[in-house]
């Protein structure tokens, strides 16, 4: 696959997980290896850690938890996503406990306050997720990034895989073989409306 295809045809995977297929650990440390290519912040270039759950009883519980955290965030936020994606959303986190692996990217420290920190802080991971998941992609797995657990039950997957508290979880990868190999490139802003040279000519409005 050349890189233009795997760029602009990598999706969110959710309802075409094979969750029967187990994922090989293997799989996972290469593809990790691959994503540490991925530029970070200098002083932060080995501050990653990942957290692999493969077994079966700790999967179940970290998808208990996102699926309470879930349906706590989907009362506020529900209403902006479209219908269909929604849709496939609940979808994922009604079989979560049956994706092989739930992948957690982690970062050292608590959440910086200053916003140059920030920025450091999470641009130093959030390059080697996205090579992650493209890196699986080329290996025939798909993945999809929720955040649902972060709002407010953090804490209740630090306890339950000894994830000390000053460590910051960036999200959780639902990872599996594909039972799709094809996907195509989503619709997205044309370039035009979202570019600008020289000076600001685009609307600061998100709708
Ligand atoms: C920071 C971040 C957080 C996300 N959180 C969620 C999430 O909580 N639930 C979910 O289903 N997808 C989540 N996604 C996936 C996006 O919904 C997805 O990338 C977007 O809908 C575009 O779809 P595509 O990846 O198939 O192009 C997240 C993606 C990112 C980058």
């Amino acid at each position: 696959m050349d890189a233009e295809t795997l760029l602009t045809t990598t999706r969110s995977v959710r309802r075409k997980l094979d969750l029967d297929r187990p994922v090989d650990p293997a799989v996972i440390e290469d593809c990790l290896r691959i994503a540490q290519q991925a530029p970070a912040a200098g002083g932060l270039l080995k501050a990653q850690r990942w957290v692999a759950v493969l077994d079966p009883e700790l999967r179940a519980e970290v998808a208990a938890i996102t699926r309470t955290a879930a349906h706590q965030v989907w009362q506020h936020y529900a209403h902006l996503a479209d219908t269909s994606m929604f849709a496939s959303a609940r979808h994922l986190v009604d079989h979560l406990d049956r994706v092989p692996a739930l992948v957690l990217p982690c970062m050292p420290g608590r959440r910086p306050a200053s916003a140059a920190e920030q920025s450091s802080f999470y641009g130093s991971i959030y390059p080697a997720i996205w090579s992650f998941q493209l890196a699986l992609r080329t290996r025939g797995l798909a993945s999809s990034l929720c955040s649902y657990h972060l709002a407010g039950h953090e804490p209740d997957v630090a306890r339950l895989l000894g994830i000390p508290a000053d460590v910051t979880q960036v999200g959780l990868i639902a990872v599996a073989h594909s039972t799709q190999r094809e996907f195509s490139p989503a619709a997205r802003p044309p370039v035009g409306e979202i570019l600008s040279f020289d000076a600001w000519a685009g609307s600061a409005s998100l709708g």
